[in-house]
């Protein structure tokens, strides 16, 4: 077997990659540019093959996924998603297909039901948290979100006069307990705190959670586990953000507290995300599809980029993951940053955010350019 200089077997892995709309071809085209560097430096192949998915597709084929695209995430190892959605589509709500149907349908046939969503923040940024700098000591959160039952997927209705519709929100153990095992460990190897976030005071499937939460919390007596109601969560988050290790919710609260969240590190541009299953998993910055700034070049890839870091640590490449998170930091240190996180200095592009952190890799992280000549240095390299 092929070993590189690291010692370990090179991996081969079949990527289907999804840039959708707006910003998300610019933003992947970056995290691209990464794992090829990665590759490049720890010899493994990833093969890469992209299909159109969300308004794109529907531009295109009439509907958001198409057969063709979704068999080939199926084959594939991994799905590298941009982002969906474009607001021709957004306003109009008696139209017949959305973008979103096509994200839905693909997270209920990979079975994706765990979406992390880790919440970091970064020295630097804590000046353009709208949180006082005192309240973002020691914030570094992970929030599982069950992302294929609840009231997403519940049956549908309404009146045929239209006057009356419903939703149902509907949950088993098995649903719960799946997802929960995955957050007990993740906070077994964290902090060992566990936070379960439901609104058991009114919903049945919110006390079918806590259940089975106490349940499994006799399993794992070394964490310590606590109950949230998500209206005091939603303050909480605020608040109090060091407070929490894991937080464990079901689909519909975990996308409300996870935007919520995504507010203390300053950019909604810095934060990735990952869902998993039992096969096949997916890996996506959390931030829309900003059509605004479509071609613009101004997007913040490190979200994007930082999925790509959570794809490697999927594959168990814990150091090609670390050394993507440090290029991201070293480019953080050294100005490389769009306009989302500057703070009166000249932003960089998108794309120049993305060749610098594929370089610092290329180099292995030896590269020293001084804050004053970073834009000479841009200039020289690219
Ligand atoms: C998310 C998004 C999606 C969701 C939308 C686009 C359907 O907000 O991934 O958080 O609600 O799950
Ligand atoms: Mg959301």
């Amino acid at each position: 077997m092929k070993v590189n200089e690291y010692n370990y077997p090179e991996m081969k892995k079949k990527i289907t990659v999804l840039p959708g709309d707006g910003v998300g071809p610019e933003v992947v085209e970056q995290g691209v540019k990464v794992m090829n560097a990665v590759n490049n430096v720890f010899e493994h192949q990833f093969d890469l093959k992209t299909y159109d998915f969300g308004a794109i597709s529907i531009d295109r084929h009439g509907i958001p996924l198409t057969d063709e695209t979704l068999e080939n995430c199926l084959k594939s190892d991994a799905v590298f998603l941009g982002a969906i959605g474009d607001p021709k589509y957004d306003n109009d709500p008696a139209f017949p297909v959305r973008p979103e149907q096509g994200l839905l349908k693909l997270r209920k046939s990979l079975q994706l039901f765990s979406n992390i969503r880790p919440i970091t923040t970064y020295e630097l940024l804590k000046n353009i948290s709208p949180l006082k700098n005192e309240l973002l000591k020691e914030v570094n959160f992970v929030i599982y979100r069950e992302l294929t039952g609840g009231i997403y997927f519940g049956e549908k209705k309404i009146s045929e006069d239209k006057s009356t519709a419903s939703d149902l929100c509907e949950y088993s153990e098995n649903e719960i307990s799946r997802i929960a095992y995955q957050a007990f460990e993740a906070a077994a190897n964290r902090r060992n705190k566990l936070t379960l976030i439901d609104k058991a005071n009114v919903l049945e499937t919110s006390r079918l959670w806590r259940r089975v939460i106490q349940d499994i919390s006799k399993e794992y007596p070394s964490i310590k586990v606590d109950y949230l109601f998500v209206d005091n969560a939603a303050m909480q988050v605020m608040l109090n953000p060091g407070q929490f290790d894991v937080i464990l919710t079901e689909n519909m609260f975990g996308d409300i507290i996870s935007d919520l969240a995504s507010v203390i590190t300053g950019s909604l541009g810095m934060l990735p995300s990952s869902s998993v299953g039992n096969k096949v998993a997916l890996f996506e910055p959390i931030h829309g599809s900003y059509p605004q700034a479509k071609g613009l070049d101004i997007a913040n890839p490190m979200a994007t980029i930082l999925s790509v870091a959570m794809m490697y640590e999927y594959f168990g490449l814990f150091r090609e993951a670390e050394m993507i998170k440090n290029g991201v930091k070293w480019a953080l240190n050294n100005g490389i940053i769009t306009k989302d996180l500057s703070n009166g200095e000249e932003p960089n592009t998108c794309s120049k955010v993305g060749d610098m952190v594929a370089w610092f890799i290329e180099e292995k992280g030896s590269v020293n350019i001084k804050q004053e000549s970073t834009k000479l240095s841009l200039n020289c390299i690219i």
